[in-house]
């Protein structure tokens, strides 16, 4: 066959069969959500790019060198719009926007679906990959009890779907002023070690010092170490941190204190956490967030509030990647009908609708062919009966009904058909 095409790199297709997995996933994941009351979100796959630039920030690489820009959305905006990289900015974009404030106290919200970064792709980077991901915002979202909640429910989430013995780390980035504050420090610090550091962290040192700290490179890592023990946050972030510790500990989540954690966006104040996987590669975060309580105000929030907001999102295909080979369900149907002539194939879709109308799964075989190759057709669809329709059946207005499993054989008539099937059918 000509492969003409092929799908884009850095995506894939999620075929049937992983489709069953993802929808048990989907499912799950929204059965927990549910249950620390959040409630589903859905917003455009696209946005305003000004939304993610003003959002994440102007030097951050998500905005700076993966933005999926829509080259033909300039004529109605200036900037055009772009493909979601993450799920925060449009959230908040939306709860400004629909005044969600005003209906209230607290919003808590959570979304699934797709995201985009032009990313170069290897091993669990990937140019659309899917998200799970919660955000809760309001005038009274500034309690460190919420962000352990919000943690404890990204560790649920893992637990529940699978992923075994996630890691967590936590850090404080401080509030705003804390985080200019040390900015400087930062800057003031690193300058006296230029020479050590890798290029990239020569040009973040003016942009976002803060990158600096999560550099890979071992020289940089070096310098990291002996400059930074802890950032030196002011005495109410201090204590803001200690108590979302406090409260980690209170409900047995383990975590470890990461100074050296800052993450790429701009948007983080105080708490921010990632969590890691074995088995990942170098890739291994399946989930990540933190607090980002000026970015409602940023975004056009009302500035007489004073707005509290976080959340994390976890990597649907990360999380699956380490969970390895997870054994599909089969999607089986419960009747396959077939016809031993060509002539009855109208009234073995007659049939077949009859059933699929009472809610029962069916399917046919529409190519037809020998009773041979109809059963091996019905054998491979998992159905527990064949509906046949033979010469002595449709004469008598009757279907042979035949059990797959035990391979017994009843004849029943057509207008008593869906009847019967329902009361053969164990209860599902
Ligand atoms: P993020 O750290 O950029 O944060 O992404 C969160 C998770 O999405 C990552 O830990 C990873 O599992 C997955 N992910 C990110 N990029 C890729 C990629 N290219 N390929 C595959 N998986 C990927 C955010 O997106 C923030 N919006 C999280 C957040 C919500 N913070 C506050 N609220």
């Amino acid at each position: 066959m000509n492969k003409t095409f092929a799908v884009p790199r850095g995506t894939s297709d999620i075929l049937p069969d992983t489709v069953l997995l993802w929808e048990a996933l989907e499912f799950l994941a929204r059965k927990v959500c549910k249950s620390y009351g959040y409630k589903e979100v859905r917003t455009p796959i696209f946005e305003d790019t000004n939304l993610f630039k003003r959002s994440l920030g102007t030097t951050t690489d998500i905005v700076n060198k993966q933005l999926l820009e829509l080259a033909s959305s300039k004529e109605d905006q200036e900037e055009g719009y772009a493909l979601r990289p993450e799920g925060t900015a449009a959230v908040v974009r939306s709860y400004i926007e629909n005044d969600l404030e005003k209906k209230e106290p607290l919003s808590k919200l959570f979304y699934i679906g797709p995201m985009f970064r032009g990313e170069r792709p290897q091993k669990g980077r990937l140019r659309q990959f899917h998200q799970i991901g919660v955000e809760v915002l309001g005038p009274n979202a500034a309690s460190p009890l919420l962000d352990a909640e919000v943690i404890a429910l990204a560790m649920q989430l893992l637990r529940e779907l699978g992923v075994k013995e996630p890691q967590l780390k936590i850090n404080s980035l401080g509030s705003k002023e804390d985080k200019a504050r040390i900015s400087s420090w930062l800057r003031a610090e690193f300058a006296k070690h230029t020479d050590r550091l890798c290029p990239d962290c020569r040009a973040r040192f003016e942009r976002n010092v803060f990158r600096v700290l999560d550099c890979k490179n071992e020289s940089c890592r070096k310098v990291v170490a002996q400059v930074v023990k802890d950032l030196p946050l002011s005495v109410p972030s201090q204590e803001y941190f200690k108590q979302v510790q406090a409260a980690l500990k209170s409900v047995n989540i383990p975590f470890e204190v990461s100074p050296h954690l800052v993450r790429g966006l701009d948007y983080y104040t105080h708490t921010v956490f990632e969590i890691t996987a074995a088995g990942l590669g170098s890739q291994d975060a399946v989930g990540a967030g933190g607090r980002y309580n000026g970015l409602v105000h940023e975004l056009g929030g009302n500035p007489k509030v004073s707005y509290g907001a976080i959340g994390f999102a976890l990597g649907i295909e990360r999380i699956l990647l380490s969970l390895g080979e997870v054994p599909i369900p089969p999607a089986n149907i419960n009747i396959f009908v077939m016809s031993m002539k060509e002539e009855y194939q109208p009234l073995a879709f007659l049939v077949l609708q009859l059933l699929r109308k009472s809610g029962i799964s069916a399917d046919m075989n529409f190519a037809g062919g020998s009773m041979k190759s109809q059963m091996g057709k019905a054998d491979k669809s998992g159905a527990r009966f064949a509906l046949i329709l033979g010469e002595e059946e449709v004469k008598n207005k009757s279907v042979a009904v035949k059990d797959m499993r035990q391979s017994t054989q009843e004849t029943v008539a057509l207008d008593k058909i869906v009847e019967h099937i329902k009361n053969v059918l164990p209860e599902e």
